[in-house]
């Protein structure tokens, strides 16, 4: 499995990302040796640092995001060794060349990660086209923000796509790596037990959770300009929906798997003006406490500007028109400055058809599957056993059959989505990795609903941070008779 010996361009390699994440994630990957001995780790930014500074930052930023028995002496001595840094102006043409005596005479893979904002990948695909540095193997890692609706996003595709074919793009989406998302394919694809039930027949609803504590974090901006429904639910939330509700793919491939997911995607059924009011809630968080500590409201965050209809919160209910999923509604919330940091997917069983048990006990009845992605990633099965006594009759309680990943074998570590994702796309495998019409049909589906709550003149419904986002989300699910599980 070990990759092919890559240069790893790592465009805005001073930015939040890289030091927060993906040095980190670099890091973690050559600790583990799973770095080809020749790849070479080149950063790439505007900044006047030298190759020192720069090795001196990467450092500092190591010591600061990864625990203290993970930085290790030796290992740091040989990762940095790996280091280089370019000094590149990103417009500006010439300095590219740079680029092309790096890689002169070397064999390695180029594999370009654009950590920078979308506005700089054409300037930066069309600079490494004329600098002759993009190879049929020439890889491209691209992030979202990819675009703010279907037309944008097409230009950014378009861009990309003159310099790049479809078979070496990689966008990420980093709910893909994280090893519970990985998990359901395991799960639903190699067992048999869940993989035969796993339809209408069997399944009475889906909910998808992603509550964060954090608010915005000092990004009003941006994020007042995006909203959740971008920001969260075009992306990582329909990722989740599609790997929980796509068809088994007949290989395990990278197009095996993205075809299946584009089906669910081109499957959901739109939202309108007409029925938005039922079926999708937004909010905004006004001020309250998140575990004990007070936090402003969104209007009060800093830098913003006091007047906001953007929402931090939305719940909707989407339907998946096809034969698996028909009259199985999938329940989602993502929101900000929630009660609790956690993203969950629950699969609720259909009851037994006929009820034999003390009625009082009723609501305990439905099987639960619940995989949980963060924190404590798992897998749990909750089922209806008897309650052990002997002057209780047939008492019923619900157990729960818990697989926890988190704490495992001794000494193992959940690695970070980002080292996932590297280190596929230094191998070539696309199959965590977005394809462009997934991204497009996904933003079809929420430009529909995004322009159904502006058609109908949707204002953001407030709700306290640090609770579980505004009452008609609550009202969205009872109103069909079920409730969110807690
Ligand atoms: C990012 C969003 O893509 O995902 C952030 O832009 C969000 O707003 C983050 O906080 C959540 O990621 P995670 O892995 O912490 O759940």
């Amino acid at each position: 499995l070990i990759n092919h010996a890559c240069d790893f361009m790592l465009f805005g390699a001073r930015g939040d990302l890289a030091m927060r994440k993906l040095f980190p994630a670099l890091y973690q990957l050559h600790r583990a040796g799973l770095l080809h001995p020749d790849t070479r780790l080149i950063g790439i930014a505007r900044n006047d640092s030298t190759q020192e500074e720069f090795v001196d930052a990467v450092q500092a930023t190591l010591k600061r995001y990864l625990k203290p028995a993970e930085f290790e002496a030796e290992v740091w001595d040989s990762f940095s060794r790996r280091l280089h840094y370019l000094k590149i102006e990103m417009t500006k043409s010439p300095d590219f060349k740079q680029i092309t005596r790096f890689i002169e005479g070397s064999t390695n893979t180029l594999v370009n990660y654009l950590s920078t904002p979308p506005a700089l990948f054409a300037d930066i695909c069309k600079n490494l086209h004329s600098a002759g540095a993009i190879a049929p193997s020439t890889r491209i890692i691209i992030e979202k923000p990819i675009g703010h609706d279907l037309e944008s996003s097409q230009v950014i595709n378009d861009t990309v796509a003159q310099y790049f074919n479809e078979n070496q793009v990689y966008r990420i989406d980093h709910y893909l790596g994280k090893e519970t998302v990985q998990n359901l394919i395991a799960l639903r694809f190699a067992n048999n037990l869940f993989g035969s039930q796993w339809n209408q027949n069997h399944i009475d609803h889906v909910q998808i959770t992603v509550s964060e504590t954090v608010g915005i974090e000092g990004r009003w901006g941006y994020y007042d300009q995006v909203g959740q429904m971008r920001d969260m639910v075009q992306n990582h939330v329909l990722q989740l929906l599609c790997m929980v509700a796509m068809d088994p793919p007949s290989q395990l491939t990278a197009d095996g798997i993205r075809d299946e997911k584009l089906k669910v995607l081109r499957a959901l059924r739109p939202i309108t003006a007409e029925n938005v009011a039922r079926r999708a809630v937004r909010g905004q968080y006004t001020s309250g406490a998140v575990r004990g500590v007070a936090c402003p409201g969104y209007k009060e965050e800093e830098g913003s500007s006091g007047r906001s209809n953007t929402e931090t919160f939305v719940a909707l209910r989407a339907n998946i028109d096809n034969w698996r999923w028909a009259g199985v509604p999938f329940y989602i919330r993502a929101g900000k400055r929630m009660a609790t940091r956690m993203a969950e997917i629950v699969i609720v069983y259909k009851n037994q058809p006929h009820y034999i048990f003390d009625p009082k006990q009723k609501s305990m009845v439905s099987n639960k599957l619940i995989i949980r992605l963060q924190p404590d990633e798992g897998i749990r099965l909750q089922v209806v056993t008897k309650e052990q006594s002997l002057d209780k009759g047939m008492a019923l309680q619900s157990r729960g059959l818990n697989l926890n990943f988190s704490e495992g074998d001794e000494g193992r570590r959940t690695p970070d989505a980002y080292e996932r994702l590297i280190l596929e796309a230094m191998r070539g495998n696309q199959s965590l990795f977005v394809r462009r019409d997934e991204i497009e049909a996904s933003w079809r589906w929420c430009d529909a609903l995004i322009d159904a709550w502006d058609e109908s003149g949707d204002q953001v419904k407030p709700y306290s941070a640090g609770s579980w986002g505004p009452i008609g989300s609550i009202a969205l699910i009872e109103r069909d008779g079920r409730s969110w599980h807690e």
